[in-house]
């Protein structure tokens, strides 16, 4: 694109930058230096994965994405506890046996975000299977380890981004459906269907990619779920989709119902997403990324937009500004 985005998008134009985003938020994604593994806290340099691990042969890991958002009572994570939940559950359908409950992995995400003094944090908990026989079997044989890292992140897809919208288009390659993998679990392997797409994506121009499913329905982004609007109404589908079923999602669904803004959970076409008003995207580095432009066709995107709205509310509701949704953090 050769116009500048501001000018571009002139509805932007009248938001301040400080008012557009909830904080100044850091440019890179720095790596922090401590890393909890296995339990403990250690330092992150020094740990490393066996070259045979099962992992990262098969793809064998499940892993979660938690943000920590700074509030005026401190740094919080967001969700945490639905994540670490999600996680097991992930483990589950892989026939993972997690060496930590519940209470240990919540307990190991919040040690590790105050250790390195987290404030715009995006904290990587993952469980892999390790080294063992070259087997696909690694439940028989393989240890699970576990480890929780973190590292600076502001906006994920970019400041502009989140004021302006991305440009997405619809990938060549169709999402796996749910009978050929558990597509609500977050499973490292799974993600190679993304890492095509994104490259697609990359490799055509755009910011970011959308995946059909085989029946023509849309699935999910490479990394975000889907939302629409259409005449006020907000649209998006579920698990029967072959998505992973956003906690950023049911933010933002909750948000909206409470703002009473009419829901629709139901599958839908390319064609209904392309007819529609608003098109945004969310997910827990993305948080709720307005869509501007879909292959040539451009979407509404502006501070008045219900995206913008439900953006702010979650933004709001992720940095303890709006006391409704305080059940959702938990202090450093
Ligand atoms: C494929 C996919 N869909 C949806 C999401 C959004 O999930 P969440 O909002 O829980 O981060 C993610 C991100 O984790 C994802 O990778």
């Amino acid at each position: 694109m050769s116009r500048d985005p501001l000018e571009e998008w002139p509805s932007f134009l009248r938001i301040p930058l400080d008012q557009a985003l909830p904080e100044a938020r850091p440019q890179g994604q720095t790596l922090a230096k401590h890393i909890w593994w296995d339990g403990e806290i250690k330092n992150a340099e020094d740990q490393s994965i066996h070259y045979y691990a099962n992992a990262l042969h098969y793809g064998t890991s499940v892993f979660e994405g938690i943000r920590c958002y700074p509030t005026p009572g401190g740094p919080a994570l967001l969700r945490v506890r639905d994540h670490i939940v999600r996680m097991t559950r992930s483990a589950k359908l892989y026939g993972m046996a997690l060496p930590f409950n519940i209470d240990e992995l919540v307990q190991g995400t919040l040690e590790v975000a105050r250790r390195n003094k987290a404030i715009n944090a995006y904290i990587r908990p993952l469980a892999y299977f390790g080294e063992g026989p070259i087997d696909l079997k690694p439940k028989k044989q393989c240890r699970v380890g576990v480890f929780i890292a973190t590292r600076e992140l502001g906006s994920f897809l970019g400041e502009n981004a989140l004021r302006n919208g991305v440009r997405a288009t619809i990938s060549s390659w169709r999402k796996f459906h749910h009978t050929s993998m558990p597509t609500m679990a977050k499973a490292s392997g799974q993600y190679a269907n993304s890492v095509l797409a994104s490259h697609e994506a990359l490799d055509r121009g755009f910011d970011e990619a959308i995946l059909l499913n085989q029946d023509g329905t849309v699935s999910s982004a490479a990394g975000e779920n889907i939302f629409f609007v259409r005449d006020g109404v907000l649209y998006t589908n579920d698990e029967s989709s072959s998505i992973v079923p956003g906690i950023t999602r049911d933010c933002v669904i909750q948000i909206a119902r409470n703002l009473d803004v009419e829901v629709v959970v139901k599958p839908f076409t390319r064609e209904q997403m392309m007819r529609s008003d608003e098109v945004f995207l969310t997910g827990t580095a993305a948080e709720v990324t307005p869509v501007r432009e879909i292959d040539g066709t451009e979407l509404l995107t502006g501070r008045d937009t219900l995206g913008a709205v439900l953006q702010r509310g979650y933004l709001a509701a992720a940095t303890a500004k709006d006391p409704n949704y305080g059940s959702w953090l938990t202090l450093v």
